[in-house]
C-alpha cells in the first residue's frame, strides 16, 4: 500500500476544525446569492487572491467578514455537509467541531439556526457516513466575559446537545484568565474545556488554559516548547495538544513546515495530534496536513500511525469505541 493509502485509511478524529473555516469560496458565493447578500469581491478567483495572510488577525478580518452569508437552518446544514462528506474520503472518523455563536447572533442570527442546521448534517453524517461528531461552543476572546456569558446563556436549550466550551479569535492581549468564570459556569452545567493557548500567545498562556480554565487538551500549543517545565507536564500528563501544522504556516507562527515543531514534540512524548483548523482558508483538509508534515519532517508510516492513535487518544469518544479503532489502527499493514 502506498504511503497516501495507508494515511488516509488510517481512522482518524479530527479535533480542532472550525466549521466557519471550511466555507469554501464557490459555496460563500452561492449562499451569498441564496440570500443577497452583497460581497466587496467580484468573483471567487478574486476572493481566493486574498487569502494572503501576515498573521492571525489578518486572517480573522476576512474570515468573519466571509460569515456574514450564513444567516438560515439550511445554510448551517450544508456548511457542516460539505465539510463532513470531504473529511470521509480523508479518513476521519469522528470530527469535534468548533462553531463561533457570538459571529452569527451579534448579526442577528438565531442561536437556533445555527445549532439546528449543524446538528441535522452531524445526524445526517452519522446515518450516511458512520462519521461521529461532536459539537464545541467557542467564545471569541476578542470580546468581553459578560459577552461570553450571554453566548453560554443564549444556547442554554442546546447545552444537552454540546460536548465542551472552547475559546478562540484573537489571542495576544486576550489571556485565558479572563474567561476563568464563564469557564467554571460552562463546567459546573457538565460541559467539557478546551482552549486555544499557545499559537500566538505565550506558554502562559498554556498554563493558565491548564489551570485557571482546566482544559482537557489544548488547541495549537505549539509555543509550550518555549518552557521546559510545562513541556515535561504536557508530556507526563498525556495533554493533548491539537496542532494544526498548515494554518501554522499561512498564519506565520513558523516561517515553514520544514521548521514546524510537531516532529519534535511527538519525540518528546506528547499527545500531539494533526488538524486542519480552517482548511477552505489554509489550503488543506486534514489528510493533505498529514501528508505535508510526512514530507517535510521526514516522518515515518509508525509517526503517522501514533499521530491517528493520539488522535482517538485525545478525542473525547468513549473508551468502548477508542479502543475498536486503536484495533483497526493496528491491523492496517504498514506500507513499505
Ligand atoms: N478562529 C478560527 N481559526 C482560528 C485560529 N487558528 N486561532 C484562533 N481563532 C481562530
Ligand atoms: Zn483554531
Amino acid at each position: 500500500m502506498a504511503i497516501e493509502r495507508y494515511v488516509q485509511a488510517l481512522p482518524k478524529a479530527e479535533l480542532h476544525l472550525h466549521i466557519e473555516g471550511t466555507l469554501e469560496p464557490e459555496l460563500l458565493f452561492e449562499l451569498g446569492r441564496r440570500n443577497k447578500v452583497k460581497l466587496r469581491f467580484p468573483g471567487v478567483e478574486e476572493l481566493r487572491r486574498a487569502y494572503e495572510f501576515t498573521d492571525l488577525q489578518s486572517f480573522l478580518d476576512i474570515y468573519y467578514e466571509g460569515a456574514a452569508v450564513l444567516l438560515k437552518d439550511r445554510d448551517f446544514h450544508d456548511l457542516a455537509w460539505a465539510y463532513l462528506s470531504r473529511a470521509k474520503a480523508d479518513g476521519v472518523r469522528h470530527a469535534e467541531i468548533f462553531f463561533d455563536p457570538q459571529t452569527h447572533t451579534s448579526r442577528g442570527v438565531p442561536i437556533e439556526a445555527v445549532v439546528e442546521g449543524l446538528c441535522a448534517a452531524l445526524k445526517r453524517a452519522q446515518r450516511d457516513l458512520k462519521l461521529s461528531s461532536r459539537l464545541i461552543l467557542c467564545f471569541l476572546r476578542h470580546l468581553g466575559e459578560d459577552e461570553a456569558f450571554e453566548a453560554l446563556r443564549g444556547a442554554r436549550r442546546y447545552w444537552g446537545s454540546l460536548e465542551a466550551v472552547g475559546l478562540d479569535s484573537s489571542e495576544k492581549g486576550h489571556p485565558p484568565k479572563k474567561f476563568e468564570r464563564v469557564f467554571a459556569k460552562a463546567r459546573a452545567e457538565g460541559l467539557k474545556a478546551v482552549a486555544h493557548a499557545g499559537e500566538e500567545g505565550p506558554p502562559e498562556y498554556v498554563l493558565e488554559a491548564l489551570d485557571l480554565l482546566k482544559v482537557s487538551r489544548v488547541d495549537h500549543g505549539v509555543r509550550s516548547i518555549e518552557d521546559a517545565a510545562l513541556l515535561e507536564r504536557l508530556a507526563r500528563e498525556r495533554i493533548p495538544l491539537t496542532v494544526c501544522p498548515l494554518s501554522n504556516v499561512k498564519l506565520r507562527v513558523f516561517k515553514e513546515l520544514r521548521e514546524h515543531n510537531l516532529g519534535e514534540l511527538l519525540r518528546r512524548g506528547l499527545c500531539v495530534t494533526v488538524n486542519s483548523d480552517d482548511p477552505a482558508y489554509f489550503g488543506g483538509y486534514v489528510l493533505e496536513n498529514f501528508l505535508a508534515v510526512r514530507r517535510a519532517l521526514a516522518l515515518s508510516p509508525r509517526d503517522m500511525a501514533q499521530l491517528a492513535r493520539n488522535s482517538i487518544e485525545a478525542s473525547f469518544l468513549a473508551e468502548a469505541e477508542k479502543s475498536r479503532l486503536y484495533a483497526e489502527i493496528a491491523a492496517l499493514p504498514l506500507p513499505e
